[in-house]
């Protein structure tokens, strides 16, 4: 059983799948950068629900359009269609088309992992029979589903649900020789993150990037990019691929895309997305109204902000201020999706633990690095806040 904490409401048990580990706090508002817990205690988010609210809790132009949007048309199926879907896939084509110089289209989906999901069967179809296998780098992370779990190069996540689907293959991070090793005519795509999220934010090197494109067009390979965790100007661009110079012809997207209104997307180029024809797939709540209209806020709210300026401003800040503290022996990452490796012998999530009693919102990416990433609009001010505390903590936990 797990040890959530749950109001009794006459259960005598936790009623949550035990899926997640206990829980630390219960978070009741937020705003900005800030969050409260349900004693009334304040704390700094550094870590945005993983890269979501990249906007801000609370930030008022989502918040307005949602509400907006739930008192005019939530949904209507797919049957049909609704202006608010159409604006946000307008919109979303016109960002990319701009990162890429390419004309897509996009199908809207409720999370990351339907996102790759989707990017997986687009490259099944597109490959055609006998050749529907994906490459995917070792340490990736692609989602929980069936097939976005095959396709997350995590061994460990794989065990206990095996047989996984078959068609995936995983090679060394960064490793071009590898990779190339591992293509034979049963492969018909490569997926990769252009920043290892959960696998330590690791970057993929530019050049790396470019190489594999390189390959893919030789072999006739989709190069697929996983942006879910890097897409929406987290790194210092709109997208990750954009460090790099790269064209990716597959793009999956999700959580800041919502700013925590639950949506995702994938894009591909037309050439790509035309493979997929009437019933190939689908959704209930593909290109609902409700989630579309915190698309468009976001993407409006974004490009007002030139979100990507900020991350880029702020994460220079942060990474600076970073490098200064004890007990940390290197600040990886680009923008504001930032690790801090600590020294051996400090252990991330005894730091994460007190700094999260401190009021600081972190993650243990790995068992010597914390995972940053504040929403894009946080304040200078709130970056020296957060790294006063993480120095108080370091300092005590470094004695
Ligand atoms: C790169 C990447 N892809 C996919 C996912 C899965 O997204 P979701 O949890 O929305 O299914 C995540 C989640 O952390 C991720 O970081």
């Amino acid at each position: 059983m797990s040890s959530h904490a749950f109001s009794t409401e006459g259960l005598t048990y936790c009623p949550f799948m035990p899926v997640f580990g206990a829980p630390q706090v219960m978070f009741e508002r937020g705003l900005g950068t800030e969050l409260w817990d349900t004693d009334g205690k304040r704390y700094l988010d550094f870590l945005c629900g993983i890269a979501v609210t990249s906007l801000g809790h609370a930030n008022p132009a989502v918040a307005d359009a949602v509400c907006r949007q739930a008192n005019t048309l939530l949904h209507v199926s797919n049957f049909f269609s609704n202006p608010v879907a159409t604006e946000a896939a307008v919109k979303l084509v016109a960002l990319l088309g701009e990162a890429t110089g390419s004309e897509g289209q996009v199908f809207f989906c409720n999370s990351g992992a339907e996102a790759n999901e989707a990017a997986l069967k687009l490259a099944r179809k597109f490959g055609g029979r006998g050749r529907h296998g994906v490459v995917s780098a070792y340490g990736s992370f692609h989602g929980r589903t069936l097939a976005a779990l095959a396709a997350t190069g995590q061994p460990t996540k794989h065990e206990p649900f095996h047989p996984m689907p078959d068609g995936f293959r995983h090679v060394p991070f960064n490793d071009l020789s590898a990779l190339e090793a591992a293509i034979d005519p049963t492969i018909a795509a490569v997926l990769l993150e252009p920043v290892q999220g959960e696998g330590g934010v690791v970057p993929a090197d530019p050049q790396y990037l470019r190489d594999v494109r390189a390959l893919c067009d030789e072999r006739g390979l989709l190069l697929m990019l996983d942006e879910v965790q890097t897409g929406f100007a987290r790194t210092g661009t709109w997208f990750g691929f954009q460090h790099a110079g790269v064209v990716p012809d597959v793009v999956t997207l999700a959580k800041a895309m919502g700013n925590g209104f639950p949506v995702g997307a994938v894009w591909a180029k037309r050439e790509v997305a035309s493979v997929f024809q009437p019933g190939d797939h689908g959704s209930t709540y593909s290109g609902t109204a409700i989630a579309t209209a915190a698309v468009v806020a976001v993407i409006d709210e974004m490009r007002r902000l030139d979100a990507p300026a900020l991350a880029r401003a702020r994460g220079v800040e942060l990474t600076a201020a970073l490098r200064e503290l004890p007990g940390v022996v290197e600040v990886r990452g680009q923008g504001l999706l930032l690790a801090v490796e600590l020294q051996a012998g400090l252990d991330a999530k005894a730091v994460y633990l007190a700094a999260l009693e401190a009021g600081l919102v972190t993650n243990a990416v790995s068992a010597t690095a914390l995972r940053l990433a504040p929403p894009l609009t946080v304040s200078s001010q709130e970056i020296v806040e957060a790294v006063t505390i993480l120095r108080h903590v370091l300092e005590e936990l470094t004695k």
